[in-house]
């Protein structure tokens, strides 16, 4: 059923595990993930940009395709329908509106009061309809759709604290050397500033970011009470892999059927995956 993001998140803090955020882009996007978390048992979080929410049509497209599979699915797992990255007030608004049970509200490249000014009135939006919050601070590098970073910047454990105080948001994205896209080299995650974040804030922390983090850096994550982990570039780089494959074997094929399918199970794959590496499976 859909569900907002705080008992699952809450659940994921206590048990030491997280919770995969996967983005959508379509409807054979939306079915891979929804049938890989009913086959592993798993919570888990559609995420929606605002680009993407564009693409499929709207937010009420997006949500209505999200009902009708989760009941033509007989999907029975926590689902979580997430607006990622809000700009806006009234984007979050709109996305609420819409039937969306989470938003982000990510005004972390404005200053420090403005952005606890922002999130304060979405939360208190958000919460009058049950729908969780997700704000961030610092800065998460690359690129993902309208999210554009010219560099990294580490949020201040003493902010966060703040922020999440006077906010009352049900976790929490600290930028901490994350970054959206594929990582140059190795990724440089400050481990001991989450720790701090964790230890200040007491709400689950989100990880931007995921694709390219070793496994290694994913357990030391979660045990530092990271519940949330965002995934958007791995499940696109293996759905276009798949569906160039078999055009590149076919030059006759056009039932798109016959190149998308393939795409769907490469995601689906690669949500099984993670849902694993996260430790979520069976969680439901
Ligand atoms: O908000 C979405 C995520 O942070 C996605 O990051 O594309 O690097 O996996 P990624
Ligand atoms: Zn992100």
């Amino acid at each position: 059923p859909l569900v907002s993001m705080t008992d699952m998140l809450n659940k994921a803090l206590e048990g030491k595990y997280a919770v995969g955020q996967f983005n959508i882009n379509n409807l054979e996007w939306t079915q891979a993930i929804l049938a890989a978390a009913e086959q592993e048992k798993s919570p888990v979080i559609l995420g929606v940009s605002e680009g993407a929410a564009r693409h499929m049509g709207g937010f009420k497209t997006t949500v209505m395709m999200v009902q009708g599979l989760i009941e033509d699915m007989k999907i029975t797992v926590p689902v979580a329908i997430h607006l990622d990255h809000g700009s806006s007030y009234d984007k979050c608004k709109e996305a609420i509106d819409a039937g969306f049970t989470s938003v982000m509200i990510d005004a972390s490249h404005h200053p420090l009061e403005e952005n606890i000014e922002t999130t304060s009135k979405v939360v208190e939006y958000a919460h009058s309809k049950g729908v969780s919050v997700e704000a961030e601070l610092g800065t998460v590098g690359g690129q993902e759709d309208d999210v554009v970073a010219d560099g990294v910047i580490y949020a201040d454990p003493k902010e966060c604290e703040e922020l999440v105080r006077r906010t009352g948001v049900d976790c929490f994205a600290p930028a901490l050397g994350s970054v959206h896209g594929p990582y140059k080299g190795e990724p440089n995650l400050g481990f001991k500033e989450m720790e701090e974040v964790r230890d200040l804030t007491r709400v689950p922390l989100v990880l931007h970011g995921g694709t390219g983090i070793p496994t290694k850096d994913i357990q030391r994550a979660v045990s530092l009470g990271t519940s949330k982990i965002n995934v958007n570039t791995e499940n696109q780089i293996a759905f276009t892999k798949a569906v160039r494959e078999v055009l590149n074997n076919d030059s006759e094929v056009y039932d798109p059927r016959k190149y998308i399918g393939p795409g769907r199970d490469a995601i689906k794959e690669t949500v099984v995956g993670k849902i694993r590496e996260f430790g979520s499976n069976g969680k439901a």
